[in-house]
């Protein structure tokens, strides 16, 4: 979820403090479809954070319909409970956490505090998923509190930068990437397209093991599995594309190019009607359908960063690495 993308600082930041906490009724729905028909019309509203907390680059909803859950740059995960309790604090990531690293952001020190990049509910456990940048694979029970650790290497390489997961509802598999095994996150800068040492694993919670499906690949980013599960998606986010891994039918076990992209793709997610919303910068988040066609650009000067486009209930939930706000669409 972690993008090439602090360049393009808001212009708007005084909006966070004036826009309102707006009234928003969440219930146990998952997005439902949207008929062809229906115009793309979006009006964008900013949410802003509170809580000294930045960069809430990766969005969630729980098994109930709960939320937005976001991770953010100090190693909290905020759940918002509705406009009279507003943002609070779920889940920490790191067992040495001190009210130090409250606001930190793109510092070193988040090993210790944490920097939670990809968050994911298994709707049947209702635990929560966390790819961790520095602390690996983590989850956190449906009440929250500190992070227990699921994962930190696999084939003898621990991992280094892990960015994102999706989960498979029916198995309870985790996909995540590791972005560099060479780099750390706060080290991004030093990642360049000759950097081939981005993996794409996945771990089984009933025997606790871990294997590496794609490795060679260029700063992996976002994953996503495909709505009959039979593949997966990841983007490399410096060589501009996101590939697809087979994992059923003649192919199993290979990848191909998906899409090639204008921008560098961040986050992945599976709408209900089996499309993509790929974040990318600075180029805007697109909706592609399983044939890797653009069905959606949001190309609009609302979103000047984004890392995260999660289609809920007919609104679009955007997250940024940079913002002080997730932005919604209605
Ligand atoms: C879905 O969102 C609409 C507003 O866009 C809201 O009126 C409705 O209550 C929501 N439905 C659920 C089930 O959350
Ligand atoms: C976004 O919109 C601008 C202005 O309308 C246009 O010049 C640019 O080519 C568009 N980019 C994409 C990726 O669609
Ligand atoms: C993707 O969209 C294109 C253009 O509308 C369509 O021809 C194609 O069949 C779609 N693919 C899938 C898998 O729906």
């Amino acid at each position: 979820m972690f993008l090439l993308s602090l360049l393009f600082l808001s212009t708007k930041l005084s909006l966070q403090t004036q826009a309102p906490y707006e009234s928003i009724l969440y219930r146990p729905v998952i997005d439902q479809p949207r008929l062809p028909s229906q115009p793309h019309v979006r009006q964008y509203h900013h949410l802003p954070l509170g809580l000294n907390a930045v960069a809430p680059e990766s969005i969630a909803f729980d098994c109930q319909g709960g939320g937005p859950y976001v991770g953010v740059s100090d190693g909290r995960i905020l759940k918002w409970q509705g406009p009279l309790l507003g943002w609070t604090v779920f889940a920490v990531i790191s067992p040495y956490r001190s009210n130090s690293c409250d606001g930190l952001n793109d510092s070193p020190a988040e090993q210790y505090c944490g920097r939670p990049l990809g968050l994911k509910f298994n709707i049947v456990t209702c635990e929560l998923y966390i790819a961790d940048s520095s602390f690996g694979l983590v989850k956190v029970g449906s009440n929250g509190g500190i992070a227990t650790s699921v994962a930190t290497s696999a084939e003898g390489i621990l991992f280094r930068f892990l960015n994102a997961l999706d989960i498979d509802s029916e198995s309870g598999d985790v996909y995540f990437t590791d972005s560099s095994s060479h780099h750390h996150r706060w080290e991004y800068t030093a990642i360049d397209s000759t950097d081939r040492s981005g993996r794409l694993m996945r771990y089984n919670p009933k025997t606790g093991r871990t294997i590496v499906l794609l490795k060679g690949l260029s700063f992996a980013n976002g994953v996503a599995l495909s709505k009959k599960r039979d593949f997966v998606l990841v983007a490399e986010t410096t060589l501009h594309r996101v590939q697809r891994y087979w994992l059923t039918g003649p192919g199993a076990g290979t990848s191909e190019e998906f899409i090639k992209l204008t921008g560098q793709p961040d986050n992945i997610n599976r709408n209900g009607n089996g499309d993509f919303w790929v974040a990318q910068n600075p180029t805007g988040p697109i909706r592609v359908n399983e044939s890797g066609i653009i069905l959606e650009s949001l190309n609009n000067s609302e979103i000047v960063d984004c890392s995260d486009v999660i289609e809920f209930n007919n609104s679009l939930w955007i997250g940024s690495v940079v913002q002080s706000y997730v932005m919604y669409t209605s």
